[in-house]
């Protein structure tokens, strides 16, 4: 049997990682400045990560919802702790469109609507309502169609006000800072509307923290700077580090009833210690502040180079926006100076790095940015 052919390939096999660094199969060292696409979270293969992961499997790996997990009761109240919104019900599930999906169908229960808000530009998954309120034309298929979905400008608070006044708004979803689509911070103005006319009309606010979430702007969640809270909270990448584990993080006024939502992976015994893992090396080593300092930094350096039309975003997740000449950036990068680094479109850099990476590490990316771009 053959693969099948979805993704576009580099011609890298990885075979070794360790902290900020990987390793191909013919010995070449990698700075990962891409964290595997948002997902290390607290860098590769960490000691901790690895001994708790190989614990749990000893004790036992899988069984089903159908039983009491303690372990996850253990992540619920420590992840309602770290994110500080403890009165808030954890859903546990596997992937960041399965935490859309649901956090869609959940707000959809709650106020009996349809019609959901979403923004230009935005990406939220390939499951079927995912992807429809994915701003993608080219990856949603006829069968995912419906006109559900309203898709508003980002950051536009009359077109916001008017949708809600015309429509009858289940939900708005909206990521604090737009990964796939660039690098876009949400106002905290904007965030601060949606949360206004979702009390007012009784809609549901869901903060997509995918990709922006779990610590790397800074804050546990990015739309956090705003000040306000969302109704529910869908996270997934970084929170597993690799382990394929998200989850949503619900308000207390949503109530649950048995069998609205499950499944069969969500929330087993080896994703939640890897989820616990996560989180204990989040607090132990004080990551989010690093991502602010480390952020920051960056920030203020990209700021300072020729050639760049705009360096954007917070924490760790940062775009930088070059001309159309320097679109093989990417490529130079990775395959003169061997980091790993995301893009976007039309030719956007995304820095995306686990949350424990030091200044020296990120002067090396900084070093070879400058070269290319001299
Ligand atoms: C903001 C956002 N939401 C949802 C998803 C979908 O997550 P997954 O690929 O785990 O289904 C992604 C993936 O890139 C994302 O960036």
């Amino acid at each position: 049997m053959k693969l099948f052919d979805v993704y576009p390939l580099n011609d890298i096999a990885i075979v070794k990682a360790q902290g900020s660094y990987v390793w191909d199969d013919k010995g070449q060292q990698y700075l990962d400045m891409y964290g595997g696409h948002a997902v290390i979270s607290i860098g590769h293969t960490h000691p901790h990560y690895v001994q708790r992961l190989e614990d749990q499997l000893h004790k036992v790996g899988f069984y089903s919802n159908s039983i009491k997990i303690p372990l996850q009761v253990e992540l619920a109240e420590k992840l309602g702790r770290v994110s500080g919104k403890e009165d808030y019900q954890l859903f546990l599930c596997s992937s960041g469109a399965e935490a859309n999906e649901n956090a869609l169908k959940l707000a959809s229960f709650y106020n009996g609507r349809k019609k959901v808000i979403a923004f230009k530009k935005a990406f939220h998954g390939r499951t079927s309502l995912a992807v429809a309120a994915t701003d993608n034309p080219n990856i949603v298929a006829p069968v995912n169609q419906t006109d559900n979905i309203i898709f508003l400008p980002f950051n536009d608070e009359a077109a916001l006000q008017e949708a809600f006044q015309q429509n009858e708004i289940s939900s708005v979803i909206i990521e604090g800072i737009q990964g796939v689509g660039g690098i876009n911070v949400a106002s905290e103005s904007f965030l601060q509307k949606i949360r206004s006319l979702c009390d007012e009309y009784n809609a549901v606010f869901i903060a997509d923290s995918v990709q922006c979430g779990y610590g790397r702007s800074g804050k546990f969640y990015s739309h956090d700077f705003s000040g306000v809270n969302a109704d529910i909270y869908t996270m997934a990448k970084g929170m597993g580090n690799g382990f394929p584990v998200a989850g949503i993080s619900i308000a207390p006024k949503i109530q649950p009833k048995h069998f609205m939502l499950g499944t069969t992976f969500g929330g087993n015994h080896l994703a939640c210690a890897a989820a616990l893992a996560v989180l204990e090396i989040i607090e132990q080593d004080d990551l989010m502040n690093n991502a602010t300092a480390v952020g920051n930094y960056l920030i203020e350096q990209l700021n300072q180079l020729p050639k760049i039309k705009e360096v954007r975003g917070r924490g760790l997740m940062i775009g930088i926006e070059l001309p159309e000449e320097l679109k093989e950036m990417k490529k130079n990068l990775l395959f003169k100076h061997h980091i790993f680094t995301g893009e976007a479109k039309p030719n956007v850099i995304r820095l995306l790095p686990a949350l424990n990476i030091t200044k020296a590490e990120a002067d090396i990316f900084l070093q070879a940015l400058k070269t290319e771009l001299a």
